[in-house]
């Protein structure tokens, strides 16, 4: 049997964490034979709760959930973490700016990537679901020196996995018939839901969809889910941001299918004109831990704008944790 491998994930005890831990521990992200043991992390007046939901986790039996380790310390939930899944953020407060907000969450996406850059497994995977997501991501990146920084990655997943179910219902097709969809960008509304080289059972999505249909009301109707969901929940996504969560690292973790690409908010390496070292969604190919951006796809003037606009959303986002003396 192999050796139990460690998880950290900060925000435990939030609702993302709730659906989540379940998850992991139950082997969906890492393989059904795969021991992990939980480092969690919470602020010191989430604690009372954590340990309730780390009740429920024992209740569960999991076999393969070796230990369940809770701090309000990252040098103790990070210590030896060969993935961590930072999860906790600072809401968007009424009347917040947009400085505001990344300099609350500069106060704990800094400190965190101090501490990972301490105590972390020198091969640490980092998935930042914490809003602003790909921000969050650059500051822990920046502020652990030591760690490579192909190792800091944010959450675009589950705008690809939005993209690919209103394709599917549209075309009347299961989503298991979507390949290559592409999420490009930030995590936000100017993200960019690419169907350029999606198929659906071998035939090209946009001989299927019109036009209008797709620019019109395919991508709001996609970058602008999560306030619809809000809208009718009355509360922001949770289970399937977490099964996103797990998508993403269970991609990278083990790969991605022959022929087949995920979305990963990663850092650019200027590929398709993307300014170098902002944490962007690309298209991604995945083996043995490692990914790589897919290259040579044709790009059109309208994909060309819309990159271009999203990219510019995050360099706006650089500058001002720039600003703040949050990242170099
Ligand atoms: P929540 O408010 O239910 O839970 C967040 C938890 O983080 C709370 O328990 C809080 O005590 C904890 N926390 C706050 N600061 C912390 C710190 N410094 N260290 C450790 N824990 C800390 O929020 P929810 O619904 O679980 O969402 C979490 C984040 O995920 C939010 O920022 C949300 O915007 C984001 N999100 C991102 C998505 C994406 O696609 N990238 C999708 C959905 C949510």
């Amino acid at each position: 049997t192999k050796q139990p491998v460690r998880v950290a994930v900060t925000g435990a005890a939030g609702q993302i964490g709730y659906s989540l831990l379940f998850r992991i521990a139950s082997g969906d992200m890492l393989g059904k034979d795969q021991p992990v043991i939980l480092q969690l992390l919470e602020i010191t007046p989430a604690l009372k709760a954590l340990a309730g939901v780390v009740m429920e986790l024992r209740d569960c039996a999991f076999p393969l959930l070796a230990d369940v380790i809770t701090s309000d310390d990252p040098m103790v939930a990070f210590k030896d973490a060969d993935y961590a899944l930072l999860v906790g953020a600072m809401p968007r407060k009424a009347g917040m700016e947009r400085g505001d907000l990344l300099g609350a969450n500069g106060g704990i996406f800094k400190p965190q990537g101090e501490a990972l850059n301490k105590v972390a497994s020198r091969d640490v995977k980092v998935l930042v679901v914490g809003n602003p997501a790909n921000t969050n991501a650059l500051i822990a990146q920046q502020n652990a020196p030591d760690l490579d920084p192909k190792q800091f990655t944010a959450m675009v997943r589950l705008d690809l996995n939005r993209a690919i179910s209103q394709l599917a219902e549209k075309t009347d097709a299961p989503v298991t018939a979507i390949k290559n969809v592409i999420i490009w960008g930030n995590h936000s509304s100017t993200q960019y839901p690419d169907l350029s080289q999606a198929t659906v059972n071998g035939t090209p999505a946009l001989d299927l969809v019109d036009r209008e249909w797709y620019e019109t009301t395919y991508i709001p109707t996609v970058a602008k889910r999560g306030a619809a969901i809000i809208e009718a929940r009355g509360a922001s996504s949770a289970a399937s941001a977490a099964s996103a969560a797990i998508d993403h690292m269970r991609d990278w973790a083990l790969g991605t299918a022959e022929g087949e690409w995920v979305s990963m908010g990663i850092p650019s390496d200027g590929s398709y004109g993307i300014p170098e070292g902002l944490i962007y969604g690309f298209p991604v190919r995945t083996h043995g831990g490692q990914y790589e951006i897919v290259q040579g796809l044709d790009v059109s003037d309208f994909s060309r704008g819309k990159m271009d606009a999203t990219a510019q959303e995050l360099t706006e986002e650089r500058d001002e944790v720039r600003k703040l003396g949050l990242v170099k």
